[in-house]
């Protein structure tokens, strides 16, 4: 070592800086920094502990939203006394043995953390009995440190305390929310491992109230009634679906029962609560059809597959997960939200049917969960009545037929699931009487009355044919008398040098005419009244977003043909002749997905005659 004038200053502070290995209690401080980042967490690690244990009934109780106290008690394997001794150290653990068992991980731990990391930043202890024990097991320990362990009385299972979290690390302490919601974080993430595990009896209490009580030994369906409520479970479909070796069984809300965060998305993956990117991706383009973009679906899913097929060593808290094929994962879940929302059909009208009955019979305006109907009285101008032509003289008979198969699937996946099946089979919407404030028209039917909102009706039959003609190779298209000069900037002319013909398949025949100009010489037939320029503009846009392969093209009918859709279709404002108004129930019938228009509001509402009564009084 040299402390002399030589030394150079380098030297001098690696010479301060010479390495050690930190005490143990330091590391689980820090480890505890990514495990416990807030009482939630905890609450998570030590359920988690009970549900591998076996645990059939998990008793929780906190104090001050977890900061005072998080009590958890399971009636699980418990432990034996040097065992228990043993699980507070890192990297102690009873459920894996070698490098091997990390690539097919079945239990919900298996790091041999969370406990030392707990232990380290609490006042802890534990009780813990085996079944048959005659003695239990009690442990104390203080923010990691002095462990005393002794005999105890031999209650069967476990019971953790955690009292003054944050005692010893007060920064952390500075971090936490307000009480009120770190103890909505802890309901919430309790709400979600109840759902998970319906075959284990959970209950919660917060200072005292009872927060969630559900017993052991529950269907999924008991489960998600007790978890999310009956409102919930009158308005799901559900579906079970097997795509390459993953199996998901999901209970669906109806689309108009969308909600504007991502928190009502449930997803179980082998039993794990995650919380995955490309899991909700997937969710929300099974749901794109119906569903208006910025919203979010509310559904529960329970994900099985090979533990070899999913990595949950990925993110500390365990909370997301990397897929060895994520394409299967995503294929069977787009998959079964497809199906379940084709079998949904009428339903999505019946619940209209009694949010309109609710209405009427409290004189009330309808409180809504939907966005606004659409207001504007449009003009009849040419574009629309072009559409309304299309929508009533469009299509030769095999065409329509063929319509009521719908569905695209998304390019790369199979997709066989019935579509637009027993719903628009059965749908009879009687005949038109009127046409009222040009927007709704008036049907009788055998059972009662139709309301039909005639501009959301027309958009989902447009979408769906659009859609059915993409399916079907390319959109119908329409020369141009005279063609449509295009002159867009520098860098989408050189895009569309290049990918160009991109845009054949939806309907557009565009040439070149120089560096950047451009003539558009045919247009999607369907639209055929609107703007060659904006529509082109905004399909180029789309296709450049999502790329123009064949893969992108599921997307590019949400952004642009979905979009498209609705603005081409008869709107609110156009007066409808007897015939036209015929025509369009008509259509109705035979289109798949037609309960809701294009973004999850519903295009029809049905009365039946008891319920018109019942609204007179002429019921008992
Ligand atoms: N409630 C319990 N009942 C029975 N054994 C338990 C219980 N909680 C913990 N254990 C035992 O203590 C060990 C350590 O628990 P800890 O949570 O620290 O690690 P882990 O669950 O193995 O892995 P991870 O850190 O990923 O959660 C477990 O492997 C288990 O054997
Ligand atoms: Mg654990």
């Amino acid at each position: 070592m040299c402390w002399g004038e030589k030394c150079s200053a380098g030297t001098r502070l690696a010479a301060e800086m010479r390495i050690h290995v930190l005490p143990s209690a330091v590391a689980n401080r820090i480890a505890a920094g990514e495990v416990v980042e807030r009482p939630a967490s905890i609450v998570k690690e030590l359920v988690e502990n009970s549900l591998d244990a076996g645990a059939t009934r998990i008793r929780v109780a906190i104090e001050q939203a977890g900061r005072r106290l998080i009590e958890i008690e399971d009636d699980g394997c418990g432990m034996f006394r040097d065992d228990a001794l043993l699980s507070l150290k890192r990297h102690a653990t009873s459920k894996i043995s070698d490098a091997e068992d990390l690539s097919a991980i079945a239990s919900h731990g298996f790091r041999g953390e969370a406990l030392p990391s707990i232990v380290s930043v609490c006042r802890f202890d534990m009780q813990t009995a085996l079944a048959d024990a005659d003695v239990g097991t009690a442990i104390v320990c203080d923010g990691g440190d002095d462990v005393s362990v002794a005999p105890a009385a031999p209650r069967r299972g476990t019971r953790i305390r955690v009292r003054d979290l944050f005692f010893n690390t007060p920064a952390r302490q500075r971090f936490l929310r307000t009480e009120r919601t770190e103890e909505a974080v802890i309901v919430e993430s309790l709400r979600s491992l109840a759902l998970a595990n319906p075959a284990t009896g959970f209950q919660l209490t917060c200072d005292g109230r009872k927060r969630l009580d559900v017993p052991a030994g529950q269907s999924r369906e008991a489960r998600i009634a007790g978890i999310l409520g009956r409102q919930f479970m009158d308005n799901q479909q559900p579906h079970t679906e097997a795509f390459e070796g993953v199996h998901v069984a999901g209970f669906f809300a109806l689309p108009t029962h969308h909600h504007r965060d991502a928190g009502r998305m449930y997803f179980f993956i082998n039993g794990r609560v995650v919380h995955d990117r490309q899991l909700i991706s997937a969710l929300k383009a099974g749901y794109r059809d119906v569903l208006f973009h910025d919203r979010f679906p509310q559904a529960v899913l329970w994900v099985e597959m090979d533990p070899a097929e999913v990595d949950v060593n990925v993110h500390p808290a365990k909370r997301e997960v990397r897929f060895r094929q994520p394409q299967a994962v995503r294929g069977a879940v787009v998959n079964a939200v497809r199906a379940a929302i084709s079998r949904m059909g009428q339903r999505v009208s019946d619940a209209t049917t009694a949010q309109a009955l609710r209405a009427m019979g409290s004189g009330s305006p309808a409180s809504s969960m939907r966005p606004p109907m659409p207001t504007s009285q449009g003009k009849d101008d040419a574009a629309w009545r072009q559409g309304l032509q299309h929508l009533f003289t469009g299509l030769s008979a095999s065409q329509r037929d063929g319509e009521t198969q719908g569905g695209v699937a998304e390019p790369g996946q199979a997709f066989d699931s019935a579509q637009g099946g027993e719903a628009s089979q059965a749908l009879h919407l009687g005949q038109p009487l009127a046409q009222i404030h040009r927007c709704y028209i008036v049907a009788q039917s055998e059972q009662g009355i139709v309301l039909v909102d005639q501009h959301a009706a027309a958009e989902r039959i447009t979408y769906e044919r659009l859609k059915r003609q993409l399916a079907d190779g390319r959109l119908a298209r329409q020369m141009l008398l005279t063609p449509a000069e295009w002159h867009p900037d520098a860098s989408t002319s050189a895009w569309l040098h290049e990918h160009g013909e991109a845009l054949q398949v939806y309907g557009f025949e565009i040439e070149a005419r120089g560096e950047e100009a451009f003539a558009i010489t045919a247009v999607p037939a369907m639209l055929g009244g609107e703007s060659p320029l904006e529509m082109a503009g905004e399909l180029t846009a789309s296709l450049r977003a999502t790329g123009a392969g064949a893969e992108g093209r599921g997307r590019v009918l949400e952004r642009w043909l979905g979009n498209r859709a609705c603005k081409g279709s008869l709107k609110a404002g156009r007066l409808l002749r007897h015939e036209e108004q015929e025509s369009l129930l008509r259509e109705m019938e035979r289109t798949p997905n037609i309960a809701q228009c294009n973004h999850g509001r519903p295009t029809y509402v049905r009365l039946s005659l008891g319920e018109l009564d019942g609204l007179f009084g002429r019921r008992g």
